[in-house]
């Protein structure tokens, strides 16, 4: 079954090409190379034995998404990950995150309602809850008004379907809400590859920890949490990418109950940011320069997922110790700087 992925070079993409393939599907990669390089092609055939199809195509150019479709009317599924994800990036450029995350999805879905099989999974963010009222975080809880356009761009992204679904019976859409995917393949082929500074929270640390930066900021220490350091719930991509694969077989199945569903896609447990650093430190050996700064504007202070309607619905669950992504994590790190 030819499926297609979108972003199939980016993280979280590349580590669901992996999975794709070691259950026997046909994976097409579409990316643009904005934010990903063309050798991650290369980690995923070390490690399947295959080189997946890959075209270089930009989404905001409709007559050539409308041109792909028609080449490829046999595609059995789309996962789309093709977006652009820098918190900081959409506040201070809105109209690229509209274009790229919003304009490209409507794109898709025009040509994707035209298939004979009309399978969607689109990738979402726990990050429309922003601070949850109660913990664990059920898929149930209010989306509550996003904190940037990055933001808002995953909520009008599951608008935008759920509206489609709609008026679209053959479609069939799963939006997966994800905590904070982090961590790399075990076989450290594929990883992680942050243009710049890291915004986040591990491709900081390991950074830190190899000497390409000084020192890493823990943003504040003095929220309402056991020791006063944020809390997140962090998901081995590996975990994550095997969910992707089971939300398809879901739809390709026709399992759904409805046209429209969403999942969280979590591990259950939160740790706080020095939880993070000693995980580091135990798996790698090495000792972490860090400080306690300022909070981050738009941070909130816990967020983790209840997870049982993955767990029952959809029949999987996470695997992964935060121990497993953190050396998987610094193996990937040591690898690239080598
Ligand atoms: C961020 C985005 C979220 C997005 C996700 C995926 C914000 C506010 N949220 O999630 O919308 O879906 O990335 O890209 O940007 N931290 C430090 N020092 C650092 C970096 C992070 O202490 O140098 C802390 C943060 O304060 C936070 C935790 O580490 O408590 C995780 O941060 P990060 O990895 O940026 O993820 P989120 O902010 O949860």
């Amino acid at each position: 079954m030819k499926i297609l992925v979108t972003g199939g070079l980016g993280f979280i993409g590349s580590h669901t090409v992996v999975e794709l393939q070691n259950e026997g599907f046909q994976v097409v990669i579409i990316d643009d190379l904005s934010n990903s390089s063309i050798n991650v092609l290369d980690g995923i055939e070390a490690i399947t034995g295959k080189k997946p199809v890959f075209e270089k195509l930009d989404l905001k150019e409709k007559q050539d998404v409308i041109n792909f479709f028609e080449k490829h009317k046999d595609i059995a599924g789309v996962i789309h990950f093709a977006a652009n994800k820098a918190v900081g990036e959409s506040v201070n450029n809105p109209l690229m995150y509209y274009e790229n995350n919003i304009g490209t999805l409507v794109y898709m879905l025009q040509q994707i309602t035209k298939l004979e099989h009309q399978n969607f999974i689109f990738s979402s963010s726990c990050t429309v809850y922003g601070q949850a009222e109660e913990l664990p975080i059920t898929e149930n809880a209010p989306v509550q008004a996003a904190e940037s356009p990055y933001g808002n761009t995953k909520q009008v992204g599951e608008e935008i379907i759920r509206d489609t679904c709609k008026v679209n019976e053959k479609l069939n859409t799963i939006a997966l809400r994800y905590f904070n995917p982090i961590g790399a393949h075990p076989t450290a082929e594929i990883g992680e590859l942050p243009i710049g500074v890291p915004q986040n929270l591990v491709p900081y640390i390991t950074q830190t920890a190899i000497g390409l930066r000084e020192q890493l900021s823990v943003f504040g220490g003095d929220y309402p949490t056991p020791d006063g350091t944020c809390i997140r719930d962090y998901i081995h991509v590996v975990d994550l990418a095997k969910a992707h694969v089971v939300a398809l077989q879901r739809l390709i199945g026709k399992k759904n109950a409805s046209n429209y569903e969403i999942f969280n896609l979590g591990t259950g447990t939160g740790s706080s940011v020095l939880e993070v650093i000693n995980s580091f430190e135990k798996v790698s050996g090495e000792k972490l320069n860090y400080k306690i700064v300022d909070r981050r504007e738009g941070d909130v202070t816990a967020a983790y997922a209840e997870t049982s309607y993955a767990n029952d619905v959809l029949g999987w669950k996470t695997e992964l110790t935060l121990d497993d992504a953190m050396a998987s994590a610094w193996k990937w790190e040591q690898k690239v700087r080598s």
